[in-house]
């Protein structure tokens, strides 16, 4: 036997997990060669991790007293001018990096490939990635520097995420300014805490939550990638939100302006049953998410003496970090979530089964989780219409239809400020055209106001890019 073959076995054996090898005996050499690689790249910390938070896991979390929610900034015009120009500081002297965490599966969209991929502009058919790209393209322009984007992919996406990329020429940007890196995968466990085959030769894995980022910065020294940038301050997003302010200099500036280590936007909830975390204080002062699923169906709807929801203000994880802070936080564990998945295993016979009910455990870090450690966090107010609008869904709620609906409607909504009229149905006042607005031509309706050539008036579907403007 090879020697890390040995070794591997050794760890099996130490974990308890010798089932692992059962069908050893039918792998030829190379597909041995990859199971052993596979059990040697395991870390018997985090398995042991695993198996702990399994066995301590109780049904009847919920809470019988309701955490009070955290204050929230909601600036005044006077205030948003003050932190438009701190944060255009900041992005002026080059100290923001942008990171966007793009390694989820995206099982709901039910998207073939990278959910950044989605064509989702509504005229030019523009993927998440491109609106995001140009957003960024836009800031770099406009205050003559260059801003990193750290793009966070998982096994089963980078390689198409960085070639999507390339195809589209890193959408006019500098390609080293575009630094992929790829998550943490971890495996799944049975609820009696055993590893899953989904093949005889391979152990199930799946990304490790949009926490993992953190172990991931890590590992690929981005860290020492940020500090020869001489990048201070981090704006954090997803991948599934077309309206995000991305590197918002208000919000910058209101996190620079408080000494913040970790702020976070919030924005009202659409209805109680939105799936939104809700930043609360604790007993010791400090901040954390309270997650929807901590929440029974009446303390989710329960209501304040102004009638108001008690968790009015959601989070659709759009933040900004100190990057010493995070840098900091890479060095110690997140707590681990559990979820009740199905996941495909091979059955005695070796043959692959898709099972209808949930059997296994699958284990991901949560980023907010690094809340509770922060000294000094923020919550900032936002306008949902105006930034948020997620693509989750292949329809209905959160789907590319309402994405769409969402930025027409803001576009619609920044030419009319700018004194365009805009057809609209006499039925429900949506408009009557399809709108787009290229970042590039324009971030918000002051740049739209700067931009629109004179007598301009809309007839029919228009598409504003920055290209076509000469
Ligand atoms: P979601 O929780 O919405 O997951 O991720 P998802 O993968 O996009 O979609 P579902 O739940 O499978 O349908 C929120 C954000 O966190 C990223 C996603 O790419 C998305 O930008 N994420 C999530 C990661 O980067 N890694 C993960 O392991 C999980």
């Amino acid at each position: 036997m090879k020697k890390h073959h040995k070794l591997a076995q050794e760890l099996l054996t130490k974990l308890g997990q010798e089932h692992v090898l059962r069908f050893v005996d039918r792998l030829d050499a190379a597909q041995q060669d990859a199971l052993f690689a596979q059990i040697a790249s395991l870390d018997a910390h985090t398995l042991s991790r695993m198996r702990k938070t399994l066995e301590q896991r109780s049904d009847t979390a919920l809470h019988d007293e309701l955490p009070e929610p955290a204050p929230v900034i909601s600036l005044s015009a006077a205030e948003r001018i003050a932190a438009l120009s701190r944060g255009e500081e900041l992005l002026a002297a080059g100290m923001v990096g942008v990171v966007l965490v793009a390694g989820g599966q995206g099982s709901r969209l039910g998207f073939d490939g990278p959910k950044g991929v989605y064509p989702v502009g509504p005229l030019s058919g523009a993927s998440l990635f491109e609106i995001h790209a140009r957003k960024i393209l836009a800031l770099e322009n406009k205050y003559r520097i260059s801003i990193p984007l750290y793009i966070m992919t998982s096994a089963a996406n980078d390689a198409a995420t960085r070639a999507f990329f390339e195809e589209h020429n890193y959408f006019g940007r500098d390609r080293a300014n575009t630094v992929f890196f790829s998550q943490g995968m971890w495996p799944a466990l049975t609820k009696d805490g055993r590893l899953i085959l989904d093949a005889p030769g391979h152990i199930f894995e799946s990304p490790d939550g949009h926490g993992g980022l953190l172990a991931a910065l890590k590992k690929h020294a981005l860290f020492e990638d940020m500090r020869q940038r001489g990048v201070t301050t981090l704006f954090y997003f997803q991948v599934d939100n077309p309206l995000v302010n991305v590197a918002d200099p208000v919000f910058l500036g209101v996190h620079a302006g408080n000494f913040s280590e970790f702020s976070i936007k919030v924005c009202a909830k659409r209805d109680a049953d939105e799936g939104l975390g809700n930043v609360v204080l604790q007993e010791s002062g400090s901040r954390r998410m309270l997650e929807y699923s901590e929440l029974t169906v009446a303390q989710k709807s329960a209501c304040d003496e102004s009638g108001r929801l008690r968790y009015y203000f959601g989070s659709p994880a759009i933040h900004v970090f100190d990057r010493v802070f995070m840098e900091q936080q890479a060095e110690q564990d997140l707590p681990l979530h559990v979820a009740n998945k199905k996941v495909p295993y091979c059955d005695e016979a070796g043959r692959l089964v898709q099972p209808d009910t949930p059997n296994a455990c699958k284990f991901e870090k949560f980023i907010f989780d690094v809340l509770p450690r922060a000294q000094r966090s923020v919550s900032l107010e936002f306008d949902r219409a105006d930034e948020f609008s997620p693509l989750k869904n292949a329809s209905g709620t959160d789907s590319a239809e309402t994405c769409r609906r969402d930025m027409l409607l803001k576009w619609a909504r920044w030419l009319e400020e700018c004194g365009i009229k805009v057809p609209r149905h006499d039925e429900d006042g949506a408009p009557a055209v399809a709108l787009e607005i290229d970042p590039c031509y324009a971030l918000g309706p002051e740049d739209l106001m700067a931009n629109l050539p004179s007598g301009f008036t809309i007839s029919g579907d228009t598409l504003l890019s920055a290209e076509t403007a000469g």
